[in-house]
């Protein structure tokens, strides 16, 4: 099958760049690239009736997605993820309709499958047999599991305190992992300076144009299984913010199409904590590039990102959409993690729990209406965060009576 792509598009200056050539970031300002298609054959070419037929995967909505070369798909599996109802949290905030779709069902249980689907099935398309990545931890994981289905070598750099589990995650598939004692942003410099010398592919978020449309596909899934109406907000936790961009151009393209019931788009909330907000801060102040956000420390270690490639992308579609960004309070996210997974059984990310507090603030300042139709996002499995979890459970001692009081 062939591809609908044209072109690349600087997502700064506009200038253009073939999409047949390995291309990273653009050559003249070092901004992010955009994957451009000619949505006009894709409208005339692929009904959106088409899907019907389709796996319930990603991969169904191929004519949004850069692919050229079908063999060069590299895929674990990344299914369709349900939204599910949450009508305990609904009633707690005194809401009608509140959602969560649920992206921990995703191959290393995270979205960040998506985007690394996407990027290594590109590499392996173009050839690319080393990759690298800086990472919080999810995207690591996911780049070491598609490099290994590959065949690919992968090399990952991630902070020293990053959640065990991404750790493990790296090492078991047998990618090269170094723990840096810095931040994200210090492993993506190594990863720069490490082109050059070590011949990698820099898989970094939004320094290749692909991981976003991988992403994309989460606003395409939420039009589909929404009947082509977009819901009236979504909450997003945000830290390099391919997702939150992913989704407003997939909304973009399927308004293009033809294919959404109204023009009406989703209030885009991005949510950070209060341990490293520099979009929240960006938006605030209304500035279009963010400062880059001294001492960063959360938990919520898939958001702590102190300096987004993309803050300028994101604080856009916020601004376009209506919505807006704010910070959680740091200390609040174990609460909100509890709160809602003891309540609706979905084990909530504490990168998505910031979204809660979100919610709670945006309901009372009146911003966010009890009659509209909300999801909120879980981008990952809690399960991926043992040291965020303090659980502190009683023990039984089995050489003595046991006391049912206690019980
Ligand atoms: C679970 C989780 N949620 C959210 C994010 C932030 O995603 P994005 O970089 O798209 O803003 C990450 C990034 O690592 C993550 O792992």
């Amino acid at each position: 099958m062939s591809s609908f792509v044209t072109h690349l598009e600087c997502a700064n200056c506009g200038g253009r760049f073939a999409a047949e050539q390995v291309q990273n970031v653009c050559t003249a300002c070092q901004r992010p690239l955009w994957v451009k298609y000619d949505l006009r054959a894709v409208k005339s070419h692929f009904p959106r009736e088409a899907l019907a037929d389709r796996p319930p995967t990603l991969w169904r909505y191929r004519e949004l997605l850069p692919m050229r070369d079908d063999a060069a798909i590299v895929t674990l599996g990344e299914t369709m993820t349900p939204i599910l109802e949450t009508p305990r949290l609904a009633a707690h905030f005194g809401v009608r309709h509140l959602a969560v779709k649920d992206e921990s069902r995703l191959p290393t249980g995270s979205f960040k499958a998506r985007g690394m689907a996407l990027a290594i099935s590109k590499a392996k398309e173009f050839g690319l047999q080393r990759v690298a990545v800086p990472t919080a931890g999810n995207a690591g994981g996911a780049m070491a599991a598609y490099a290994a289905r590959a065949g690919m070598e992968a090399y990952v750099f991630m902070p020293d305190d990053t959640p065990s589990i991404n750790r493990k995650e790296c090492f078991l598939a047998g990618a090269k992992t170094f723990l840096v004692n810095g931040l994200i942003t210090d492993c993506g410099r190594i990863v720069g300076e490490g082109r050059a010398k070590k011949g990698w592919f820099d898989l970094s978020t939004l320094k290749e144009p692909y991981r976003i449309e991988g992403k994309k596909t989460m606003g395409l899934e939420l039009a589909e299984q929404l009947d082509w109406e977009l819901p009236d907000v979504i909450l997003y936790p945000t830290g390099g913010g391919t997702g939150l961009i992913g989704m407003w151009k997939a909304f973009a393209e399927l308004e293009a199409l033809g294919w959404l019931r109204s023009a009406k788009k989703p209030k885009m909330i991005s949510c950070q904590s209060t341990g490293c907000a520099p979009i929240a801060t960006a938006f605030e102040r209304g500035e279009r590039f963010a400062t880059k956000f001294e001492n960063a420390a959360t938990i919520a270690s898939g958001i702590r990102v102190p300096a987004a490639v993309g803050d300028f992308m994101i604080l856009d579609a916020v601004r376009a959409s209506g919505g807006v960004a704010l910070a959680t309070p740091e200390g609040d996210i174990p609460k909100w993690m509890q709160f809602a997974t003891s309540r609706e059984g979905i084990s909530l990310c504490p990168e998505t729990a910031v979204c809660l507090g979100a919610l709670d603030v945006l309901l009372a300042r009146g911003f966010i209406k009890p009659d509209e139709r909300i999801v909120i996002f879980n981008t990952g499995a809690a399960q991926k965060y043992p040291e965020a979890v303090r659980e502190d459970l009683p023990r039984i001692d089995i050489t003595k009576p046991i006391d049912w009081d206690a019980i």
